[in-house]
């Protein structure tokens, strides 16, 4: 019987110590003040929008929330400050009267700010003395309601003086030392299992009203990110044309695009080729590292769709931050949209009375947001906090959160690949992964270099394979799994499966679809009884075997020499994560390259005709095509080197003038005969292929080294 996941992690981790209820009245109290301590009497006044309030307006309405629900009802004789504020300060509640209209909240210069705080005073004094009394657990819920409250309004009040701001031509600062939100990669995607996950508030001290019931929803397994999305890659977004391909986004969406001209995130501006907005900081330079933050439900839709992926649900955010521990960004720097609708959980009932009004009756029309942002005020959130505003909204600090479905498209490495790219090339030494060579364009030429003359490897180990193979037959059990990393073309597997009938299934793993599935159509001609299963992936990020062969003997085959093209650093790290896929006792056949004369390595990797050459080209051809580049590839030598120390061939791009080049909507400069790093292609002897393998986890049980050029073919066994 499967059980609940029940919460493993608090998601909160600035939440406040216990403290009095009238510790926690003055403290939210004076924070509020606090927060417009550096505004002046004419910014308190100002409305910038409908959907905005004055400065003034919150410190009133917070009080009056405190005076109306709270000193009235339970303080006999308890005279209100003044009879007119009921009207001029109630934000939507029927129950408690008419009010003054929304939109014309900005125009009301009395009171002024000053009575405004003397409002203030006198309620708080009556509070004080209230809470001094035990005021009983209904009243008690009541003034937490009311600190919960306050706390929602010193976020908005921020948000809406940013607004406000925002529209004038001074620019002026909501406050000039306010912490620009920390910068780091994008995040990276990890499996969250599903099933049957219970969500909604537990036993938080304080939870509001849509929160619960607490209740269980069925999952199906899907990827989370572990970070929110960048402004570096909202550039992207930008610069491949996302806010002009009306497939992208949904049919409101993009029709509230055009009608309000949206090109970028909210306070958002272009100066030439430099990116600004606007902060409650001030204006500052957008950081390509920060999160992306003021995004609608509409743009958030459309980025996740670009980017191969989708929105969480709000049931997959609750559940991933309670479960998955390497979560990031939670709930200190932006909201984070869902895909889910704001609606009532199985259950909910608003109450009867006037606070009854407080959520239940939005629940339509409306996204929930999840997580708390830089602005929202220290332990205000908690992993069930449902947030919510309308789909076009963004004036709000919202982020976006990226998830996908289990075994989703392809198209969800574009994000990875556009992360490391621009890492790549902000590096001080500027380098790429090699595994990025292989779309498909970069798959055919690979091969195409395998028939040049001086590409010795590939014929050679297939020379050796074809003499060896009773012998590797002999290390695959009766009906086992042949798994095979990087595997290209799947020519040499044809050599193992020949020798091996009784291989059961065949799984090939490679980050090509391309060659995957070429490779695919070609088996299934030729061995029509073989079950293929083909993983499309990064094998460094964890090897998928798939249900479908789950429990038979598994045998790996990692030919190519393709582990040379890893620092031993990352080799060791692979051979230890392919050990541990395949248990004890596994075997792995291992191709590696040998150690040889310079000048056989170098014609190598610099053949006649250019094929290398192209093959190292086609990566910038890649980026201009996936990434929105604007590199001139020819302006690019093809270089390779023999690294004596190091034992291997490096190839390099390097440029042959000085000049910039545009990746993503980003600037990169280049020197003349300035590299990019593009590979290393390590090479061995049989001892250091030995010690390589132990460090890894295995153990050399056999090794054959062809005659020149030297080639090894190793068969290792687990440790
Ligand atoms: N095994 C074939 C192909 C070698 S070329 C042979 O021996 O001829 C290297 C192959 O590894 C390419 O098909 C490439 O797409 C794949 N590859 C490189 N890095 C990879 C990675 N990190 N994850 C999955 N496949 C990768
Ligand atoms: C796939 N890999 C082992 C090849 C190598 O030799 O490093 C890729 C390659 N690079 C240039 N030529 C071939």
């Amino acid at each position: 019987m499967q059980t609940f996941l029940e919460d493993v992690t608090p998601a909160c981790a600035r939440c406040t110590p216990a403290e009095s209820l009238g510790a926690t009245y003055e403290r939210v109290r004076a924070r509020t003040e606090s927060l417009v301590s550096a505004l002046g009497p004419e910014d308190m006044v100002v409305q910038s929008m409908p959907d905005a309030s004055p400065a003034k307006w919150h410190l009133a309405h917070t009080t009056w929330f405190f005076e109306t629900f709270v000193l009235g009802p339970n303080v006999p004789g308890y005279d209100v400050f003044d009879a007119d504020f009921g009207y001029l300060f109630n934000s939507y509640y029927e129950a408690v009267g008419p009010r003054h209209p929304r939109p014309m909240r900005g125009l009301l210069t009395r009171p002024t700010s000053e009575r405004v705080l003397a409002y203030r005073h006198h309620v708080d004094m009556h509070m004080r003395s209230f809470l001094r009394t035990d005021p009983g657990a209904d009243v008690e819920a009541l003034v937490r309601l009311g600190f919960a409250h306050e706390e929602q309004h010193q976020e908005l009040l921020v948000m809406d003086a940013q607004h406000l701001f925002a529209q004038s031509p001074l620019r002026p600062a909501f406050d000039p030392a306010w912490p620009a939100p920390a910068a780091g990669p994008g995040g990276r995607f990890h499996r969250v299992t599903g099933g049957p996950v219970r969500i909604g508030a537990a036993e938080e001290p304080f939870a509001f009203d849509n929160e619960g019931p607490r209740h269980t929803v069925w999952l199906e397994p899907f990827e989370i990110s572990d970070r929110l999305v960048t402004n570096g890659q909202w550039l992207a977004f930008i610069a491949l044309g996302g806010y002009r391909r009306p497939d992208l986004w949904l049919s409101d969406g993009w029709a509230q695009r055009q009608e309000d001209d949206w090109t970028a995130p909210l306070y958002w501006r272009r100066e030439g080729d430099v990116w600004s907005h606007m902060t409650p900081g001030g204006w500052r330079p957008v950081d390509p590292d920060a999160p992306v933050t003021h995004v609608s439900y509409y743009e958030a839709d459309a980025f996740a769709r670009w980017a191969g992926a989708r929105l969480p649900t709000e049931a997959e955010w609750e559940h991933a931050v309670r479960t998955q521990g390497r979560l990031e960004q939670i709930d200190d720097v932006a909201w984070q949209w869902t895909a889910s609708a704001y609606l009532p959980y199985p259950g909910f009932r608003a109450a009867d009375d006037a606070v009854g009004e407080y959520n239940g009756k939005f629940m339509v029309g409306q996204m929930v947001l999840r997580g708390g942002a830089s602005v929202t005020p220290h332990g205000h959130s908690r992993p069930s906090y449902r947030n919510f505003y309308r789909p076009g909204q963004r004036w709000m600090f919202s982020g976006v959160r990226l998830a996908r479905d289990v075994h989703g498209s392809p198209d969800g490495e574009r994000l990875t690949f556009l992360r490391d790219t621009l890492a790549g090339l902000s590096a001080e030494r500027k380098h790429f992964s090699p595994k990025y060579f292989y779309d498909g364009a970069g798959s055919v030429l690979f091969e195409a270099i395998c028939r040049t003359p001086e590409y010795y490897p590939t014929r050679t180990e297939t020379a050796l394979l074809h003499a060896i193979a009773d012998d590797l037959a002999g290390t695959i059990p009766q009906g086992a799994v042949l798994l095979e990393l990087g595997s290209g073309a799947s020519e040499k597997t044809r050599v193992l499966l020949d020798a091996a009938p009784w291989v059961s299934a065949y799984v090939p793993v490679d980050i090509s679809a391309d060659a995957l599935q070429a490779a695919v159509e070609s088996l299934a001609a030729n061995y029509p009884a073989l079950a293929v299963h083909p993983v499309a992936g990064d094998f460094t990020s964890g090897i998928d075997v798939p249900v479908a062969v789950a429990g038979r003997p598994l045998v790996a085959f990692f030919p190519g020499s393709t582990i040379g093209n890893f620092t031993p650093t990352e080799a060791i790290a692979l051979l230890r994560s392919i050990r541990e896929r395949l248990g004890a006792d596994a075997y792995l056949i291992v191709g590696a390259d040998q150690v040889k004369d310079a000048d056989v390595l170098l014609a190598a990797y610099d053949d006649a005709e250019g094929v290398t050459a192209a093959f190292n080209r086609n990566v910038l051809v890649r980026i201009n095509r996936e990434l929105g580049g604007d590199i001139d590839p020819l302006s690019f030598e093809h270089r390779a080197v023999w690294n004596v120390a190091l034992e291997r061939i490096e190839m390099h791009l390097v440029s042959r003038e000085a000049q910039q080049v545009q990746v993503a909507g980003q600037t990169f400069a280049f020197a003349a005969g300035e590299s990019i790093h593009t590979e290393n292609s390590h090479k061995f002897t049989p001892a250091s292929f030995a010690r390589l393998a132990e460090a890894g986890g295995w153990t050399v049980e056999r090794q054959w080294i062809s005659p020149d050029p030297a080639f090894g073919v190793f068969v290792l066994r687990a440790r």
